[in-house]
């Protein structure tokens, strides 16, 4: 018999049983659930709303039963639809007919709010060790790339030198608005809704602030209509989870354009590669190319979630049972891609001389003799039209900037001296980029230098 059974005269259709059940992806939840029912159980017995005796025992089952689930001994069932059922059917299994009073003053629906929460707790310190972790090896990169000049792209075409350890800073720092966002989402996570009941409350005086309290929660979510319905939370993660797996397959792009034989920037560790079934000579950017198609599902989760609540009215619907797959596939897929990402990078092979190369032979110092002639009191607009036309005239003799001889030059003004070969030099145009921020050596160990203090602050 349903543990709801009593007003019913039928037995569910099966494809009932099968098509509402949630077992088979919040068994997940288990050790949250348990995790709840003994804080809630400790509660009971504490306002007196149970006995001591009681509550023990059925701690005690409880705690037989989060075994059994972890050692997968345990049988969960369709038929009992949800993971708190399952606990429950188990519980009066281990303990008998007294394990009937966990659900005193409870319901599934603020249960289930309950649990969803401590996962995404956990889940939210895992990513954030995670991105940490893949700051570093950003941050590794940069400091050993203090020297390295590559093209800096603008619709990528070539636009103007940057250091190689500018270009992982900028990683860093928006993993570093990753990060903040998911701590900032944690103080709204971190509430109990536990006590809100199905959704008016409960006739039992229970003490839901203590509930919180053993659990660690910051307080209580107030309004129990609110508490069960509330799914902005997992809105929120999935948001915060699509803007890490955006920034990540932004990087994932770059590295598969980098590693080409058309750019050959960089070589990826074989450890992180894979190759071909048929074509011998492939050494495939696999996990970069697979982050980029998987931002696809994390996306589609988040719409998917925003969609199923949209018409919602309070309180809880068995919609929002649609709430968990999205999140834990979330989750998984985030923690996936994070893990292999810090190693990829760490473990990445910069190709100095190639992206030198690269910038040597390109016009990314355009700019630079512009501004050269701008110092020398021409109007910018006026400096941009010369060198358009300096450009211009090098394209059509098959040579760069570096390559025209002062004669050459002076053509086009006579404002430029012998200097402008100094000035026009990869590693000066990066250097007079000296601003905060900018590209400069100078400035860009400023950056490291402040995101490592910034991290130890922490
Ligand atoms: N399995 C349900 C869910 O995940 C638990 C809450 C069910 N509550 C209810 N009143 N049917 O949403």
């Amino acid at each position: 018999m349903k543990l709801w059974g009593g007003r019913f005269t039928k037995p569910t259709n099966e494809l009932v049983d099968e098509y509402t059940a949630s077992i088979s992806f919040d068994q997940k939840l288990a050790q949250y659930d348990i995790q709840g029912s003994l804080a809630h159980v400790e509660m009971l017995s504490k306002c007196g709303i149970i006995p001591a005796g009681d509550a023990d025992t059925i701690k005690n089952g409880l705690k037989v039963v989060a075994k059994k689930i972890a050692n997968g001994e345990a049988e969960l069932s369709e038929e009992n639809e949800d993971i708190h059922m399952n606990v429950e059917k188990l519980l009066i299994e281990e303990v008998g007919a007294v394990g009937g009073k966990l659900h005193t003053g409870r319901s599934r629906n603020d249960q289930v709010a309950l649990d969803m929460r401590l996962y995404l707790r956990d889940t939210i310190v895992t990513m954030v060790d995670l991105l940490v972790k893949l700051q570093e090896a950003l941050l590794g990169q940069a400091k050993m790339n203090l020297d390295t000049i590559l093209p800096g792209y603008t619709h990528l075409q070539r636009a103007q030198p940057v250091l190689f350890a500018h270009h992982m800073m900028a990683y860093v720092s928006m993993f570093e608005r990753d990060i903040e966002r998911l701590q900032d989402s944690f103080k709204r996570v971190n509430r109990s809704p536990l006590g809100a009941g199905a959704l008016a409350g409960t006739t039992f005086p229970i003490d839901r602030q203590y509930v919180a309290e053993q659990l660690h929660f910051d307080g209580v979510v107030e309004n129990s209509l609110d508490a069960v319905s509330d799914r902005d939370f997992v809105v929120e993660f999935l948001s915060n989870a699509s803007l890490i797996i955006m920034h990540l397959s932004r990087l994932s792009e770059e590295l598969v354009q980098w590693s080409s034989a058309e750019f050959n920037f960089i070589e990826l560790d074989d450890a992180f590669c894979t190759g071909s079934s048929m074509m011998p000579q492939k050494k495939n950017p696999d996990v970069a190319e697979l982050v980029r198609g998987k931002t696809g599902r994390v996306f589609g989760h988040l719409i998917g979630m925003l969609t199923t609540l949209k018409g919602l009215p309070i309180a809880y619907n068995k919609d929002m049972q649609e709430d968990k797959e999205g999140m834990f596939d979330t989750a998984d897929t985030l923690k996936g891609a994070l893990a292999l990402f810090a190693p990829m990078i760490q473990t990445m092979e910069v190709k100095k001389e190639n992206m030198y190369q690269a910038v040597a032979k390109d016009f990314s110092n355009a700019t630079d003799l512009a501004d050269y002639l701008v110092n020398k009191e021409m109007p910018f607009r006026e400096a941009h039209a010369v060198v358009g036309q300096t450009v211009l005239y090098a394209i059509e003799q098959g040579k760069f900037l570096l390559d025209l001889n002062i004669e050459e030059f002076k053509q086009f003004s006579s404002l430029i001296e012998e200097d402008i070969y100094q000035v026009l030099a990869p590693e000066t145009v990066v250097n007079a980029r000296d601003v905060v921020g900018g590209t400069a050596k100078n400035r860009v160990e400023e950056q490291i230098q402040s995101a490592e203090n910034r991290w130890s602050e922490n």
